[in-house]
């Protein structure tokens, strides 16, 4: 008896897991098809039969997205709210495509960002301070882009920055 009830519990919690770990999964390819849908530009060919960790450009670590990288790929247009929501992204690079507008407000929701490529695209209006107090934040490169202002003064010494 109780090893049947040890043994449900243990297949609920497996259960459990497994429907945790894939709804997490599922919100980042949720945010992937609404980037997609959203961006101007060449289509992103995408195999959406396919898990989103197989797709061109996305990187995985235990079940999660934690990199994106679509470096000279010809996106243009602005980037839609979307990419926020991939709460365990580390890298995301889009430098050199035609990308342009501000940059979307839910960048701030990305707290784990460790490296941030945007170099080489049209991207204007003012360079939000709160890429600069991302906690975890390591390198950003923005340069080649048509910001206008200046660096914030909050940025953090530690940050390496190419504006
Ligand atoms: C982002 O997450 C919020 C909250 O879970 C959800 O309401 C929204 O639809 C998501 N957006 C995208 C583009 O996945
Ligand atoms: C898309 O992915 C599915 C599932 O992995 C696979 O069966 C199918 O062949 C793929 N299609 C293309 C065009 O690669
Ligand atoms: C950031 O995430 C929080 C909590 O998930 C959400 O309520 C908020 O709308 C997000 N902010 C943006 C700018 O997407
Ligand atoms: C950059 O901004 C200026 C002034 O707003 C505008 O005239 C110019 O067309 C922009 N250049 C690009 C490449 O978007």
């Amino acid at each position: 008896m109780k090893n049947t009830t040890n043994l449900s519990f243990s297949v609920f919690f497996f259960l459990f897991c497994l429907i945790s770990v894939t709804s997490d999964l599922e919100a980042d390819r949720r945010a992937l098809i609404a980037l997609r849908d959203g961006v101007h530009g060449r289509p992103l060919l995408w195999n959406l039969s396919a898990p989103p960790c197989t797709w061109g450009g996305v990187q995985c670590d235990s079940g999660r997205v934690t990199a994106l990288r679509l470096p000279g790929v010809g996106l243009s247009g602005p980037l839609p709210i979307a990419i926020g929501n991939l709460t365990k992204l580390e890298t995301l690079s889009f430098r050199f495509n035609a990308l342009n507008g501000p940059l979307p407000p839910d960048f701030a929701n990305l707290t784990l960002l460790r490296y941030l490529y945007l170099q080489g695209n049209a991207f204007s209006g003012e360079i939000p301070s709160f890429l600069f107090t991302l906690p975890n934040i390591i390198r950003i490169n923005l340069a080649q882009n048509n910001f206008s202002g200046r660096i914030p003064d909050n940025v953090n010494s530690a940050t390496r920055k190419e504006l």
